[in-house]
């Protein structure tokens, strides 16, 4: 079966947004293989967000997710890559629809980087890079 790694970002976890998130996760069907909470260090955002470095939201991202501690997760299921990305909605919080993650919880709260919640993996070779970094 497919793996992909989930974040709770900082703002989920200052929500008290983690257990939500983990059982929409598992009502869907998905196992929780390995989970930890991890206060980032800013080399692994680097690493995790590579292929944004440039992009005006870059540094407002990477200062985010400095701000708390994220919930890492190793999510594995048939499909769990797309399926879980379906599940948390589309980036802009305001756009994402009712029923997801972000259409249910999140708002734009005017920042300079969507806080939105969560994060999901977008392919095999971004999932496997991705649970390298997080994961031993
Ligand atoms: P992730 O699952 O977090 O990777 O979200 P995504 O795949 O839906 O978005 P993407 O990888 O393109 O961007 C990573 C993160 O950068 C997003 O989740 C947002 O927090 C932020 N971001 C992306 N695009 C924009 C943008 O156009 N404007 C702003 N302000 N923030 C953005
Ligand atoms: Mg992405």
């Amino acid at each position: 079966v497919e793996e992909t790694l989930v974040l709770v970002k900082p703002d989920g976890v200052a929500r008290k947004l983690s257990g939500e998130i983990i059982r929409r996760i598992e009502a869907k069907g998905y196992s929780v293989v390995d989970l930890r909470m991890v206060q980032p260090e800013r080399s692994r955002l680097e690493q995790h967000y590579a292929e944004h470095q440039g992009k005006p939201f870059y540094e407002p991202l990477v200062a985010f997710m400095l701000e708390g501690p994220v919930v890492a997760i190793r999510v594995a299921g048939d499909r769990v890559i797309e399926g879980f990305r379906v599940l948390a909605g589309t980036t802009d919080p305001t756009l994402a629809a009712p029923g997801t993650i972000r259409g249910d919880f999140g708002r734009d709260w005017g920042l300079a980087v969507q806080q939105n919640l969560v994060h999901g993996s977008d392919s095999v070779e971004s999932a496997q890079r991705e649970l390298g970094l997080w994961f031993d």
